[in-house]
């Protein structure tokens, strides 16, 4: 069916409502039924699109994702508010400690580029509540470079695939060969209540997941002990280049929170970051891509993540026009930017989750990295594309490349957050012309 009739500040007013809709008081739910609590990285791009209307109900979605920090730094992927009996593992499952229920693996460090965003919006007044969260993103970057680099080569490690928010993207598929698929928890997923289960991992993969979990929680989720046991241990290209731009995010703040004393260490930081980033250039496909630590192989698909580093200063200009014209082939092969995998890869499913379809985020993002690098039309050509796919099919948790269908979770949260800023944006881009 198609909405376009229906005018912008209708779908503005309606993506408000999604938000308001999901408030669960302070915090946001990415979706009403599937996903009934508070996750990392959908918050950080919920905090964003509140910020275009309301700071401190922005500021506050922050603060409650950071009630979950772990005493070492963690930001763990989910933060169990309130209980919920329509999600599958909680927290009886991760058997973590701390104060508020969480569980015991972390997601994309979105949250110093979100809170870097709603400072640049806030007035003074709110100082000191950015002062605090930007001291919990400081603690959090820490925590990536010690638990998740503890030898120091510039790229972190995710131990488990539920930590790059790309659950069962095509990339995983080596590394997941490795790991068994018993499991000592009883799985009862409840996703497939929700959602037609060809969208969704299938079971196989869900057990291994799983397994994951069984091993982590049985060391007691000890950095250390989870480094040297991980049967699963990945250098996310997503998730190094999120880092590589939440640093830099991080480092404006520590001048603008009056803490340029933290500048040089961040700064270090980062250089080791883009000479990490090198490393994982792929010269034969042209591309920055994930590497496996356990058997140190660069997995060789081309997914939406692979366009992440443009967000940052580390591609060469020629690395950054080679990712520029893989962008083109793909929208030349009559695909809708972004999709998750590349049509053009066998392991491409046009519906199953992060196998094919578009996420509103991840195109965010490489809109953002466009126009770092000098794409401002690439940037405008995959917003807008975005925006249509909305207005066509709604605020959905994707799309489907190919048919441009609305799939997943409806009234999705962060869908919601993103077209917010993209009607944002292209109205101070009308305004400029
Ligand atoms: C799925 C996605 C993940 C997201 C979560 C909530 O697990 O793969 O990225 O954070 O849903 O929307």
């Amino acid at each position: 069916m198609t909405e376009k009739s229906v005018p912008v500040s209708e779908f503005v007013a309606r993506a408000r409502a999604v938000l308001a809709a999901n408030d669960r008081g302070g915090y946001t739910v990415p979706t009403h039924g599937l996903y009934p609590f508070q996750w990392n990285w959908d918050s950080a791009f919920v905090a964003m699109g509140f910020a275009t209307f309301d700071i401190d109900r922005a500021l506050r979605e922050l603060e409650r994702l950071t009630e979950g920090q772990w005493d070492d730094g963690m930001i763990p992927h989910i933060v169990f508010h309130a209980p919920s009996d329509t999600y599958f593992p909680g927290p009886d499952v991760w058997g973590t400690r701390h104060r508020i229920p969480t569980s015991g693996i972390t997601q994309p460090p979105v949250l110093a580029i979100a809170l870097a965003e709603i400072a640049r919006r806030a007035g003074h007044h709110e100082q000191t509540r950015i002062a605090a969260l930007y001291r919990a993103a400081l603690r959090n970057h820490r925590w990536w470079a010690q638990a998740r680099d503890p030898d120091g080569t510039g790229l972190v490690a995710l131990l488990h695939n539920w930590e790059s928010g790309r659950d069962n993207s095509p990339e995983w598929d080596a590394p997941f060969a490795r790991v068994p698929e018993t499991t000592t928890t009883e799985i009862r997923r409840r996703d497939t209540g929700h959602v037609d289960a060809a969208m969704r991992p299938r079971d196989s993969d869900y057990r291994r997941y799983i397994h994951l979990v069984d091993a982590y929680r049985n060391v007691g989720w000890n950095p250390e002990k989870m480094w040297a046991i991980a049967p699963f241990k990945v250098a996310d290209i997503g998730v190094n280049s999120i880092l590589l731009a939440a640093e830099e995010s991080l480092l404006g703040l520590a001048r603008t929170c009056g803490e340029p004393g933290d500048a040089p260490e961040i700064e270090a930081r980062m250089m080791r970051m883009r000479a990490g980033l090198q490393r994982v250039w792929s010269v034969e496909r042209r591309q920055f891509q994930s590497r496996d630590l356990n058997s140190g192989e660069l997995l060789a698909v081309t997914t939406s993540a692979g366009f992440l580093p443009l967000l940052t200063d580390a591609p060469t200009p020629e690395q950054a026009q080679q990712m520029m014209r893989a962008l083109v082939q793909i929208a030349r092969g009559g695909a809708m930017l972004v999709p998750s995998t590349a049509p053009t890869e066998s392991g491409f499913e046009s519906k199953r989750y992060w196998r094919g379809p578009v996420w509103a985020v991840v195109n965010w993002l490489i809109a953002q990295g466009l126009e770092r690098h000098g794409d401002a039309s690439g940037a405008d050509a995959i917003l807008d594309g975005t925006q249509a796919a909305i207005e066509r099919a709604g605020l959905a948790e994707y799309f489907d490349p190919l048919s441009g269908e609305g799939l997943g979770g409806q009234g999705f949260s962060w869908t919601a957050a993103i077209y917010l800023l993209m009607v944002e944006r292209q109205r101070a881009r009308r305004e400029a012309a």
